[in-house]
């Protein structure tokens, strides 16, 4: 069975779009293992809920990403879980070569925007101060960087002249909910494949 583990650090609501997808489609995917570096996020409920493995793995001396040893007990959780994907799914921190080699093409990011356009931070809140017509989200394979990779998938959602941070950010969300379970499933049908860092889609 195809099996994925998840990084989160927030509320979950990618994760949770993920699982009912999977569920909803009957597809033949196993969650193994929902990884957190905050006690508090939501995603670590929401796998006790589903009853998927789930742990908190804190990060005590730095705020944007991992220590040496930190990463280590990721990567060793994700392996010990035979994982074939790892999905990062508001995930706030960056992730460092070592991490990166373990799983080379194998670990995914779903960004509030329209790549390479506005990474890091707010990237909703970004767009609106920019004032672009359009924004959206992207689905991308993860390498060294901030919200580099090659892109996967991505939706557009148009920037309304009300638009507030918080209103722009939840249509937007709105869509990564539909383009980050789909990502996941073309990814475990073999259908993505990375040619000199440009994704091809087969058949969809
Ligand atoms: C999403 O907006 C995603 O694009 C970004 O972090 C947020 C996570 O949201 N990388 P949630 O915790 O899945 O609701």
């Amino acid at each position: 069975m195809f099996t994925i583990g998840v990084l989160a650090s927030g509320k979950g609501s990618n994760l949770k779009a993920i699982l009912d997808y999977i569920k909803k489609e009957k597809l033949p995917i196993k969650t193994g293992v929902v990884l957190s570096d905050n006690i508090e996020s939501f995603s670590l409920k929401i796998a006790e809920k589903e009853g998927i493995e789930h742990l908190c793995i804190p990060e005590k001396r730095h705020k944007t990403f991992l220590s040496a040893g930190t990463e280590e007990k990721y990567v060793k959780k994700l392996k010990e879980c035979k994982v074939d994907l790892v999905c990062l799914a508001g995930f706030m921190r960056v992730l460092k070569k070592v991490f990166l080699q373990e799983f080379p093409w194998k670990i995914i990011n779903i960004h509030p925007s329209l790549l390479p356009s506005f990474p890091g931070l707010a990237a909703w809140e970004q767009a609106l101060n920019y004032g672009v017509r359009f924004t959206g989200c992207t689905t991308h394979f993860v390498e060294y960087g901030i919200d580099t990779g090659p892109i996967i998938l991505q939706a557009v959602v148009p920037v309304l002249k009300e638009d507030t941070p918080e209103s722009l950010h939840k249509r937007i969300q709105e869509k990564e909910h539909l383009i980050y379970p789909l990502t996941v499933r073309l990814i475990s049908e073999g259908k993505i494949k990375i040619l000199n860092r440009r994704v091809y889609i087969s058949n969809i």
